[in-house]
């Protein structure tokens, strides 16, 4: 389960300090400043290691936004090369989280909805080059289908490493594009498994009854189950610990219900 730090403003600090205490070890964001509060993160994480919190016992994952994701608060030149922005980016990222090394490193999204173009390998390779030089541990994508993943994948002399992804049950849970992860030794990571299912939510009344859970542990039992990590963007302290008290196991059958749930929709 991945603390998700997207909204928050001036509560990220408060939030992500929230969430390492109830037990959350691995924490995403983003150095776009329109979505993320990426210093807030930052802040929180020192306080953490000031309390003694290990840095090796956390995942942190952040992301380059292209410019057409971002607004007019950018995190590098704006008319600097994809290549340079990356580095810009990449180096704000460190500042901002008081960090020297990044778990994962992810591209927010290719800069169109159809395939790759040039702009995205040069970022790509950027990426690849930070990788190189030892600054990550692994490269991913978001915002991505399954014909821009094939690409990326046939292409790239390093592999992606983490996909993140909408996952909407209408969409069959974004059935091909994870299982091509998992085909590929590719880790998935949904979000909006809550918002963009609400239909899922409202037919689990039975399933959490039987399991003594929430319809939304369920949801985020089955995502781990059929071999997603799912992202959690809570700013409710009791919704943190529900989100992590996931030790409990659906059935094949159940599994196969609730994949079949939102595609009646
Ligand atoms: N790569 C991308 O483009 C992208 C896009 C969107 C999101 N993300 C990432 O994914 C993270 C999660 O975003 P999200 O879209 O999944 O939405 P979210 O911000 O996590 O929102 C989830 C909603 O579910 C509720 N919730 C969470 N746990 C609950 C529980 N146990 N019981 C009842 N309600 C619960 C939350 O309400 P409460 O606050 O009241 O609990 C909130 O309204 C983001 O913070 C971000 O890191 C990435």
């Amino acid at each position: 389960m991945i603390y998700g730090t997207a909204w928050k403003e001036e509560r990220t600090e408060a939030l992500v300090q929230s969430a390492l205490s109830s037990g959350f070890k691995a924490i995403d964001t983003a150095n776009q400043r329109k979505h993320y509060h990426e210093a807030g993160v930052g802040a929180a994480l020192k306080h953490a290691f000031d309390q003694g919190l290990d840095r090796d016992d956390l995942f942190i994952q952040t992301k380059f936004t292209s410019i057409n994701g971002q607004d007019h608060r950018l995190p590098y030149e704006a008319d600097a090369k994809p290549a340079s922005q990356v580095q810009q980016s990449f180096e704000r990222s460190l500042t901002h989280l008081g960090l020297s090394f990044i778990d994962a490193y992810v591209l927010h999204g290719p800069c169109t909805g159809q395939g790759l173009i040039d702009t995205d390998w040069e970022i790509w390779h950027a990426m690849e080059a930070l990788l190189d030089a030892g600054h990550i541990g692994a490269i991913g994508i978001s915002n991505v289908n399954i014909e821009q993943l094939n690409a990326l994948y046939d292409g790239a002399r390093i592999k992606p490493q983490y996909v993140q992804n909408r996952c909407y049950a209408q969409l069959g849970w974004d059935y091909s594009v994870l299982s091509f992860c998992l085909k590929n030794n590719i880790h998935y990571q949904g979000f909006s498994l809550l918002t963009a299912n609400p239909m899922v939510l409202a037919q689990l009344g039975p399933l959490s009854q039987k399991h003594q859970k929430t319809p939304e542990q369920v949801i985020f039992r089955f995502s781990q189950q059929v071999g997603m990590i799912p992202l959690t963007g809570t700013s409710s302290l009791a919704h943190m610990a529900l989100d992590l008290d996931l030790d409990f196991s659906l059935s094949d059958d159940e599994i196969q219900q609730i994949a079949q749930m939102g595609l009646g929709h």
